[in-house]
């Protein structure tokens, strides 16, 4: 007798009995039957013998979706595009369906989200799409018998699938586990492209999303900040290609416009010569962008001095600050200090540590940059300005957007026509940026 074990869709846990809440993660109703190994399993067949269809790829006509896809959806693959609700995924679907079926690509949308009505009325609004197909079908079973009818399937979202094999509701780790992977067997056996929309909560938490990374084949992230337009898309999984790819959208009244000039759009509203701003450059996939970070410096409004990071991880203004503090004498313990990415962007390379503190120390010292200076380094616990991946790029950039004058780590780097000043040391950096 073949014993079945029940495996956590959360966590992991395997458990020998069904179980109603994981002993391991705390999740309720996330267990599922694993399969035991079947006695018919097919045979191993040799590599070159594979029919792999992953060279053919089908651009959905999005610049930015398709650099983040890798130049686009290969076919027979599964993809998950995941963001908070709101965010604008919807809209991106009925632009790339637009895109896609102008390519000549058999196109069917399941809007289990919303109304038929509702989906149209956005199409038109749009401008497209106007062949592609639309089913309120939710029912996985009905959804897969559909699939081999369209060259790319959208389902809009995995929370409102169901399965009548699976336990839970609609939205629960087991519906959705379920679901998505039903679907994606089906669409693999189809050959059928599948885009998975899936809802996110901040934390990336809530049932869904998270559980279904290893079920598909690439996985994008769509975000953006309520108060701004700006609309990025992450690579953060891709079986076909690179990670790490950005995409850019602004999200405007008639629906996501593709910005192929970032850096222009994140700086367009700068105004030099403010005191606690500082233009960086990153690296997102093979793209450099300009961006300018921002720092206030107060005093402290009585308790703890507050540390507020927005676009920026939290922990890294904290290393900063200590810095700063230990190495370049500016004490920043009895001040509030907020820091900002300005635009909503969200950045986490490791080069944006010396623009940040050239904020900081800005704003403490009410002292302004050239307004044709950058900076780009990394910041270490000693004090000392490490070199950062793609210098040289960054510059090109850099001088592309005008700038003349930039403090870099003191390394070996062809600077092209930019001017650079060379610094080992936070001291030394706030010495050429404020001297
Ligand atoms: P939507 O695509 O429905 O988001 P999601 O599917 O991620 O929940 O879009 C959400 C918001 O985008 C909506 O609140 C209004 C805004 N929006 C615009 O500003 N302009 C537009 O043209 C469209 C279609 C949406
Ligand atoms: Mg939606």
């Amino acid at each position: 007798m073949v014993k079945t074990a029940s495996t956590c869709l959360q966590c992991g846990y395997r458990a020998l009995q069904w179980v109603g809440r994981c002993p391991g993660c705390g999740a309720w109703d996330s267990f599922a039957e694993s399969a035991p190994a079947g006695e018919d399993s097919p045979p191993p067949v040799a590599i070159e013998d594979v029919d792999a269809c992953a060279s053919v790829q089908i651009p959905t006509g999005l610049a930015e979706f398709d650099r983040v896809l890798g130049g686009g959806l290969v076919r027979g693959s599964v993809v998950l595009v995941a963001g908070e609700p709101g965010v604008g995924k919807s809209t991106l679907m009925l632009q790339a369906a637009s895109g896609l079926e102008a390519a000549g690509q058999r196109v069917t949308m399941f809007c289990g989200e919303e109304s038929l009505d509702q989906v149209a009325t956005r199409a038109r609004r749009l401008g497209g799409p106007r062949r592609a197909s639309a089913s309120e079908a939710v029912d996985v079973t009905q959804i897969a018998a559909l699939l081999s009818f369209a060259d790319v399937a959208i389902v809009d979202s995995v929370q409102t699938l169901h399965d009548p094999e699976a336990a839970g509701r609609p939205g629960s780790v087991s519906q959705v586990v379920a679901s998505a992977g039903r679907l994606a067997r089906a669409a693999k056996a189809a050959g059928t492209v599948l885009v998975l929309v899936g809802h996110v909560t901040k934390d990336g938490s809530v049932a869904g999303p998270r559980t279904l990374e290893h079920l598909v084949d690439a996985v994008l992230t769509f975000e953006g900040d309520r108060g701004h337009s700006l609309r990025t898309l992450r690579g953060v999984k891709n079986r076909f290609g690179p990670t790490g790819e950005l995409g850019v959208f602004e999200m405007g009244s008639s629906g996501l416009r593709e910005v192929a000039d970032a850096s222009g759009l994140f700086l367009a509203d700068r105004k030099p010569g403010i005191p606690g701003c500082a233009v960086g450059c990153m690296l997102e996939g093979r793209r450099q962008l300009a961006l300018e970070l921002q720092a206030l410096v107060v005093e402290r409004q009585g308790g703890l001095p507050r540390r507020v990071a927005q676009g920026l991880e939290g922990s890294r203004l904290a290393v900063l600050l200590a810095v700063l503090e230990r190495h370049a004498g500016l004490s920043t313990s009895k001040l509030d200090v907020y820091a900002s990415v300005a635009g909503g962007l969200r950045a986490g390379d490791p080069g944006n540590d010396l623009p940040l503190a050239l904020a900081v120390a800005g704003s403490a010292y009410n002292r302004s940059l050239g307004g044709d200076v950058a900076a780009v380094g990394e910041l270490g616990l000693g004090g000392e300005i490490r070199p950062v991946f793609g210098l040289k790029n960054r510059l090109i950039e850099l001088a592309r957007l005008g700038f003349k004058t930039v403090i870099v780590p003191n390394c070996e780097v062809d600077a092209g026509q930019i001017t650079v000043s060379r610094v080992a040391t936070i001291t030394q950096a706030l010495g050429s940026a404020y001297a």
